[in-house]
């Protein structure tokens, strides 16, 4: 039988993408994760040709399902959401986020996802406008803002995307989520959040952490200082 999805977490939210943890002991890495207030795993999958890396897949997403409960955010850069989507959510995918790149008619796609019983997300590159999501923006349930060039983790921080968070928040709905995905630490996360942000993806700054657990606090303690 299917496995029932959870809802989105309710409020300010570290999400630490599991693409910085040690892939060679990946239920361990979740373990670190335990005690540390976290309630949804960022999940990077890389195709290879929307972005110039390959990551995991549904596989490991299926997998790693038994090890945690955690709501499973999942961040597919890859060029057919539509065609993969199906095998990502029955590999328990809560949310399952595209790119508005890839698709030509993103209303459609949303659509199909919306039937899977998954939260739909939508992400834009950097050098997308923002105003191209205006149209499916009602449709959604988080809006993932990248804030480096997708494909690859430890990049620094772009904060002029800071303009398009902020015009985002201006129109979506206090129950749609607003993701910031990239170069997130100590010294930019207070930025993202002033401008509006509420789920922070934060790869290196979690798992390259002695204690990642403690990273999580440190991180959320910058936010309510914002
Ligand atoms: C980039 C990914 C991000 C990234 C975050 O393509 O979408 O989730 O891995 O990692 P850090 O926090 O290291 O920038
Ligand atoms: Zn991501």
């Amino acid at each position: 039988m299917p496995r029932t999805h959870i809802p989105i977490p309710a409020g300010l939210q570290i999400a630490p993408s599991l693409l910085a943890a040690d892939f060679s002991c990946l239920a361990d890495e979740l373990a670190r994760l335990d005690g540390a207030g976290v309630s949804v795993l960022h999940l990077d999958v890389m195709d290879g040709h929307f972005v110039p890396n390959i990551s995991f897949g549904v596989p490991v997403i299926e997998r790693l399902r038994s090890h945690s409960t955690l709501y499973f955010d999942t961040h597919l850069m890859i060029r057919e959401p539509a065609r993969y989507a199906e095998a990502f959510a029955n590999a328990g995918a809560d949310g399952i986020t595209f790119h508005i790149e890839v698709v030509s008619e993103a209303a459609e796609v949303v659509r199909q996802l919306r039937t899977l019983g998954v939260d739909v997300g939508i992400s834009l590159n950097p050098g997308t406008p923002v105003e191209s999501l205006a149209a499916v923006l009602p449709t959604v349930d988080l809006v993932n803002v990248m804030t480096v060039e997708p494909g690859f983790g430890g990049q620094r921080f772009l904060p002029e995307m800071m303009a398009k968070v902020r015009w985002l928040r201006e129109r979506l709905n206090p129950a749609q989520r607003l993701e910031v995905d990239g170069g997130v630490n100590l010294d930019t996360i207070a930025s993202a959040a002033t401008a509006g942000a509420d789920l922070f993806v934060a790869g290196t700054a979690v798992f390259g952490a002695a204690n990642p657990a403690m990273a999580v606090s440190e991180l959320l303690e910058r936010c309510d200082q914002r």
